[in-house]
């Protein structure tokens, strides 16, 4: 199998299995006063010295999550209850159009549940969210709680001008949450030198176990709790610590930072090489994302009259497994948010696949992908219905 999805998930590190092997030997509750327990809590506070000396944060500042989705949920929901619980009026949220689900649907919740009012932030063709489209909609931000938008894009891989963003939010004194789950490990990412108020990480993206992440949060940003229980975490997080699972999250977070630029480097050569060939392999497909500023791994294509779930399906069954950006829903495939808020139609949002390189990747997976998509392609477009009621 062709494995190019490691934006999905990408296999852990021997590193990082090995110390997940050994520290699931061990027995002890991290809040435990015994030896056992203490010296679980060792592991975990070693754990989060490793995390926040990698990622330019302090270790009081790292919370450890059950994985990405927790940590989004917790800083958006959490965020916005502290600040409007501080002051009534403020119950906007400021949120880039292209998030991950993790982010836009707990924002979406808030708006359904909570009152909250949210101000969509527009992106442009190649998926950047501008700093002046940003200060336009913080405007005199005396209404608003929350402001997010993530560091790179899942699906299209750009990145965005996180540090600029985060300059105008302080300035307009509003904390700015970043989903940097898809960057840590691909670009240089420091907590403490962009400025953001919260950030999420998560275990399983870049070579760690899945269930496991982190939410960074600066010592003075409040943050109202999702879980109540023990109070393990800050008092912000409650649930008894998966010591195994942080101590291999550590390893793997330390070992991607130290091999950033290494890995960005190989991998991006064999991105290069992917794109120049389904380019000649496939002469329509277009190339979506910033051609420049975006992950190292990541390559992303619309396949002008294909559906991109035939399209996937297809390639998986010659042995590719790669991803489209829609979801499916009652059966019929969405079209991608993403390429529609970069102003694609509502085709081209169908009709799109995500390649992404890991380290793991070789230059034979990409033979694998050429010798399998011109025929995938063709008998896609022959299969190509449009989607019901359109
Ligand atoms: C940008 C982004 N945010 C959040 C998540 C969710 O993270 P997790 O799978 O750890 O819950 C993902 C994973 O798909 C992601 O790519």
């Amino acid at each position: 199998m062709a494995y190019l999805d490691h934006a999905a998930t990408t296999p852990m590190i021997d590193a990082a299995v090995e110390a997940y092997v050994a520290a699931a030997r061990e027995v002890g509750n991290a809040s435990s006063l015994h030896r056992p327990g203490r010296l679980a809590r060792r592991s975990v506070e070693e754990s989060r010295e490793c995390i926040a000396a990698a990622l330019g944060a302090r270790p009081s500042e790292v919370i450890f999550t059950s994985g990405g989705t927790e940590a989004d949920n917790l800083a958006v929901k959490g965020i916005f209850w502290a600040r409007r619980a501080a002051a009534a009026g403020r119950v906007r949220i400021v949120a880039s159009s292209i998030e991950h689900h993790a982010v836009l649907d707990a924002v979406e919740w808030l708006g359904a549940h909570e009152g909250a009012e949210i101000t969509w932030l527009p992106v442009d063709g190649v998926g950047r969210v501008s700093p002046e489209a940003f200060a336009e909609a913080l405007g005199d931000a005396g209404d608003v709680a929350v402001a997010t938008t993530m560091w790179a894009n899942n699906e299209i891989g750009t990145i965005q001008p996180v540090a600029a963003l985060a300059a105008l939010a302080a300035t307009a004194d509003v904390p700015l949450h970043s989903d940097a789950i898809q960057a840590v490990g691909q670009v240089p990412v420091d907590f403490a030198a962009s400025g953001v108020a919260a950030m999420s990480v998560t275990g399983h993206k870049l070579g760690g176990p899945v269930g496991v992440g982190a939410l960074l949060l600066g010592r003075d940003v409040a943050c109202t709790p999702l879980l109540h229980g023990g109070g393990q975490e800050r008092d912000v997080r409650s649930g008894t610590l998966d010591v195994a699972g942080i101590v291999a999250f550590a390893t793997a977070v330390e070992a991607s930072v130290k091999r950033q630029q290494e890995h960005a480097a190989t991998v991006s050569a064999l991105r290069e090489e992917l794109v120049a060939r389904v380019r000649a392999a496939v002469a329509d497909a277009v190339y979506n994302g910033d051609p420049v500023n975006r992950l190292p791994g990541n390559a992303h294509f619309s396949f002008p009259g294909c559906a991109g779930d035939a399209l996937l399906l297809l390639l998986d069954a010659a042995g590719i497994a790669c991803s489209t950006g829609s979801a499916c829903s009652a059966g019929v495939a969405q079209p991608s948010h993403v390429l529609l808020a970069m102003g694609a139609d509502d085709d081209r949002a169908r009709s799109s696949l995500r390649f992404t390189l890991g380290h793991t990747s070789t230059s034979a997976e990409i033979d694998e992908l050429i010798a399998a998509l011109p025929g995938a392609v063709d008998r896609a477009r022959r299969a190509y219905r449009p989607a019901p009621g359109r």
